[in-house]
């Protein structure tokens, strides 16, 4: 006769320590354990010595280059393979047991069918690896928004970035005590050491595979280690399974920046703004106000994630479920976002910059003149010439810091408050060349979901695939939503009714473009902390204090809308962002149907908006 298990037992057979008593937690550890075939399982506390120690390992492995100390302190380099740079969109799936569930913008398999698929592929992919177990919080530590997951990865780099990127380690065991619910995430790179094969910097598989069970909320992820293939926390649990339990619950986990902004009266508002991946949150979140917006003042919430929650008020209210930013660093420096690079000075990861020959970092766009000679991402040898002669980037235009959201010296004192922050205004904006103008307010609620929910924007680096590639991206969710798009189009809908029936004041919705190009294919809008003067405008059309011109799909400011202090742009130019040009949005609207053609069950409203918006374009 067996005897039955003692806890203790559990605990020594997948090395927990004492302290972990949580049963189903511990059978799942054993059981992935059989399953993936580590060498060892390690338990992460979180503690900044384990970080060292862990970001010292990597050193020996060659996967981390020690920065050097005088410049860039307590910080390391990774070069990533060069097949595993972006999130691979074709190779993620949702799989719920009804493909329409999915939704024709996710690809799907039946959860059977899936498993079965992934069953060879996990047995024995962590051989000759450790198991780190990675406990995390989504939200404040404890937090009745905040959720629990627990990563399983044989990849240490996994482990250093989700210290920074989560709230990880023992608080998370501590808050699931011996019975609390977590998502679980397995993670492997799918590269087992066979017969004591030797490391490489890099591993991973030719072999990808980023799977959801959003019914059993569980995530499965196959053969990358880079970003939000990875990093499970981020978009698989945050925004997929988190935008399933959201529907389910009556709340949003959107791909939304928070940020604060103070006027000069001392009045603090809330926006939050959904931009498609590598589309401009990060410097959004961190914006300094220009010259002219003296006594303006923005502070960073969240600069990539918003979970977002109707209060017993009426009003929605917004924390960042992350505890760090994994951003874009091409394209970054002091004129553009000096609080980014401020962040950056110490305490970072970065991958696929480039090393400078004194042992610091570079990458496109952080200096006007690029240094004499670097060694790019992929370990060549770069100087500018041989970049004019062969195209050749120092960094990889996805390449991405890793920094804990303290190291932001504009990080907003309510950045961590559990009970979130009530949102004013959201933001919707893609990178578009051409036909969306800079800003529009729409009419109401319905208007502005119909404009977020076709909103188009161009391919960026942050996704494996062709770049610059106008496709619709709704919400700049088209990736990330765990569910049917047409069902989220609804629960946006029925959220607004719902609290408009209680009588709360909706946020407004806007749309915006930072992207317009001239003919000679230069950004007109100069960017950056000049999207203050827009931000203002929408706040204080929020206060009914500024004016603007009706067009077909909401409002637009005329040029005297706009604070100009400080800045030399021209009504012509300004004439060249706002511009709308009937012929352009009528093919925009025939792209509209083409995303509303797929969709089935599309909530009636929003064919209703368009008929209206076409109505008002003319035939
Ligand atoms: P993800 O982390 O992929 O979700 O990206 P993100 O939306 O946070 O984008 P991020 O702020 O990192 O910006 C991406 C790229 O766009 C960077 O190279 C920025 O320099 C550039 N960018 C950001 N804001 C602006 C802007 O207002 N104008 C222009 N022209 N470029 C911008
Ligand atoms: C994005 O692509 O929107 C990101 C980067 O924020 S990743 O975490 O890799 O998804
Ligand atoms: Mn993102």
């Amino acid at each position: 006769m067996n005897q039955p298990e003692t806890l203790a037992s559990l605990q020594a057979s997948v090395h927990a320590p004492e302290s972990v008593k949580h049963v189903r937690l511990l059978a799942w550890v054993r059981e992935i354990a059989s399953l993936t075939q580590p060498d060892s399982i390690y338990w992460c506390d979180g503690s900044l010595a384990e970080y060292d120690r862990l970001c010292g390992e990597l050193v020996k492995a060659g996967t981390f280059k020690k920065l050097n100390e005088a410049k860039r302190p307590n910080s390391y380099l990774a070069w990533s393979d060069p097949t595993d740079v972006a999130r691979v969109e074709d190779r993620t799936f949702i799989c719920c047991e009804k493909k329409e569930d999915a939704g024709p913008t996710n690809n799907w398999m039946a959860p059977a069918e899936m498993r079965n698929t992934l069953q060879p592929l996990f047995t024995g992919s962590m051989r000759g690896r450790t198991m780190y177990v990675v406990p995390f919080s989504m939200g404040p530590l404890g937090s009745d928004i905040a959720h629990i997951g627990v990563e399983l990865s044989d990849s240490p780099y996994v482990a250093v970035n989700m210290k920074i990127m989560t709230r990880m380690g023992k608080g998370a065991l501590d808050v699931l005590g011996s019975d609390g619910e977590f998502v679980p995430c397995v993670h492997t790179v799918g590269a087992p050491l066979l017969n004591g094969q030797a490391d490489v910097a890099w591993p991973c598989n030719k072999t990808k595979y980023i799977v959801h069970y959003p019914e059993s909320r569980e995530i499965w992820s196959y053969g990358s280690g880079y970003g939000g293939n990875a990093l499970l926390g981020k978009k698989c649990f945050a925004l997929r399974i988190a935008s399933t339990m959201g529907k389910k619950d009556g709340w949003l986990a959107e791909h939304m920046l928070i940020l604060g902004v103070t006027n000069p009266q001392g009045k603090k508002y809330h926006v939050a703004a959904a931009f498609p991946s590598a589309c401009g949150k990060t410097n959004f979140a961190m914006l300094i106000p220009p010259k002219g917006f003296e006594g303006w003042k923005v502070t960073t919430i969240g600069d990539d994630i918003a979970w977002i929650k109707p209060g017993a008020d009426g009003r929605l209210y917004a924390i960042n479920p992350e505890a760090g930013y994994f951003g874009v660093a091409p394209g970054t420096n002091e004129q553009s976002n000096a609080n980014c690079m401020a962040s950056l000075n110490r305490d970072v990861i970065f991958t696929n910059v480039a090393l400078t020959d004194d042992g610091d970092v570079w990458w496109e766009g952080m200096t006007k003149t690029p240094p004499a000679h670097l060694i790019d991402w992929q370990g060549n040898n770069w100087t500018p010439e041989s970049a004019r002669a062969t195209g050749q980037k120092a960094a990889h235009p996805n390449a991405r810091f890793t920094v804990a959201a303290v190291n932001n010296p504009a990080l907003d004192s309510a950045w961590d408050d559990p009970k979130g922050v009530a949102i004013d205004a959201f933001i919707f904006g893609g990178r578009r060349a051409t036909t969306v103008p800079l800003v529009t307010e729409a009419r109401d609620w319905v208007e502005g979901v119909y404009m977020a929910a076709t909103m188009g924007t161009e391919t960026t680096a942050a996704q494996a695939g062709a770049q610059g590639i106008v496709r619709r991206d709704p919400f700049a969710m088209l990736p990330f939503a765990g569910y049917n798009m047409a069902d989220y189009f609804a629960h946006w809908l029925e959220l607004g009714a719902k609290l408009e029936k209680r009588g709360a004041k909706l946020p407004k919705i806007f749309t915006v473009n930072w992207f317009r190009k001239d003919a000679d294919g230069k950004f007109v809008w100069p960017g950056f902390g000049d999207n203050m003067r827009v931000m203002a405008w929408m706040l204080e059309r929020i206060e009914g204090s500024s004016g603007g011109s009706e067009h077909a799909f909401g409002t637009t400011p005329n040029f005297t809308d706009l604070n100009w202090n400080g800045l030399a742009f021209t009504e012509a130019q300004f004439e060249s962002v706002v511009s709308i040009d009937h012929d352009a949005w009528r093919a925009e609207l025939k792209l509209h149907d083409d995303l509303f053609a797929q969709l089935t069950n599309l909530p009636a409203a929003l064919l209703t908006t368009k008929a209206k918006i076409e109505a008002r374009l003319g035939a």
